[in-house]
C-alpha cells in the first residue's frame, strides 16, 4: 500500500495508478476503522481494480460542542488493518490545509432541507460540512466508484445528490450496516461506551426490528412510534428521533404499502449519539 500524506504526492500516486487498467474506488472515512469499514473495502474491490482510502477527521463536520478533540485517532492500527485488506492507497493528510487549502477558495456546499431534518436538525451544519468535504475529495482524487455505509443512511441520500448534479460520472455505491453480535451497528462512537452500555444500545436495532414487524402487520404508524419511543426510553435511550420515511428520506405520515421505506432512528445514551436504520 502507498501512504500519501501531501496533495501533491496524491497527485503523482494517481498520476502513476491511472496508467494501470481498471477502475478506481475511493472510500473515504475519518479512520478509527472497525469491520464496517473494512466492508466497505472488500465491496470497493469488488467494483474497482484499484482502491484508495482516505483518512481525514473533517472538521467542517464537526458542530462546537462536538467530539472533534477526543474522535478517535489509531493511525498505527488502521495502516494495519488497510494493510491486510490491500488497500492500494491510502491519502492521510498531514494537516487539513493537503485538502483544504488556504490559497484556494473552498466550495462550500449546503445540504438543503433535508440537511436540517432528522440527524441535521441535532447537528445544524454537519450534512454541509459532509458535502463540503465529500465533494473535496472527489475534486482531489476523482474515482470512478464511491462507496458509502448505509448506516449513514441520511449522509449516503445527500451524497447521493450531490454526486448526482457535481460528479456524475462517478459511481456511488451503498455497503450494508455490519452489526456486532448483539446487533449494534458497528461505529466509531461504539468506543465511547461501556459493555453495559452496548448491552443497551442493542436495543435500538430491537426497536427497529419491532417496528419493521408491527408495520408488516398493517398497524397504525403512530402508535407504533408511540410504542417505539416508549420502548426506548424503558431502555435508557433517550430517543433524538425514531420515524418512518420513504427510501429517498420524504415524509411518511400515514401507512401506506408502495415502495421501499425504511425506519431510522437515533438514540443518546451516556453523551454518545448512536444512529441505525433498517430499510425495507
Ligand atoms: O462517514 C464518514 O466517516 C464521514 O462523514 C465521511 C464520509 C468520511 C466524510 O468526512
Amino acid at each position: 500500500m502507498v501512504i500519501t500524506r501531501t496533495r501533491e504526492e496524491l497527485y503523482k500516486i494517481l498520476e502513476e495508478f491511472s496508467k494501470k487498467p481498471g477502475k478506481l474506488a475511493l472510500i473515504p472515512t475519518m479512520g478509527n476503522l472497525h469491520d464496517g469499514h473494512l466492508s466497505l473495502i472488500k465491496l470497493a474491490k469488488l467494483k474497482a481494480s484499484k482502491t484508495i482510502t482516505t483518512i481525514f477527521v473533517n472538521p467542517l463536520q464537526f458542530g462546537k460542542n462536538e467530539d472533534f478533540k477526543k474522535y478517535p485517532r489509531t493511525e498505527k492500527l488502521d495502516i494495519e488493518k488497510l494493510k491486510k485488506e490491500h488497500c492500494d492507497i491510502l491519502f492521510i493528510p498531514r494537516n487539513g490545509e493537503e485538502v483544504f487549502s488556504k490559497t484556494e477558495k473552498v466550495t462550500s456546499l449546503d445540504s438543503g432541507s433535508l440537511g436540517s431534518e432528522l440527524c441535521g436538525k441535532i447537528r445544524p451544519g454537519h450534512f454541509n460540512g459532509v458535502l463540503t468535504v465529500v465533494n473535496r475529495l472527489f475534486e482531489l482524487i476523482n474515482p470512478d466508484v464511491a462507496v458509502f455505509g448505509a448506516k449513514d443512511y441520511q449522509q449516503q441520500i445527500l451524497i447521493k445528490k450531490m454526486a448526482k448534479s457535481l460528479h456524475p460520472q462517478i459511481s456511488l455505491i451503498k455497503a450494508p450496516i455490519i452489526r456486532s453480535k448483539n446487533g449494534v451497528a458497528l461505529s466509531s462512537r461504539n468506543n465511547y461506551l461501556s459493555e453495559k452500555e452496548l448491552e443497551l444500545a442493542a436495543n435500538l436495532f430491537k426497536c427497529l426490528q419491532n417496528s419493521v414487524t408491527s408495520y408488516q402487520k398493517r398497524e397504525k404508524l403512530n402508535e407504533i412510534l408511540d410504542n417505539a419511543n416508549s420502548f426506548l426510553v424503558s431502555k435508557d435511550l433517550m430517543p433524538d428521533y425514531f420515524e418512518l420515511r420513504d427510501s429517498e428520506l420524504n415524509i411518511i405520515s400515514k401507512n401506506n404499502y408502495i415502495g421501499k421505506k425504511i425506519f431510522l432512528g437515533s438514540v443518546t445514551i451516556n453523551n454518545t449519539r448512536l444512529i441505525d436504520n433498517i430499510e425495507f
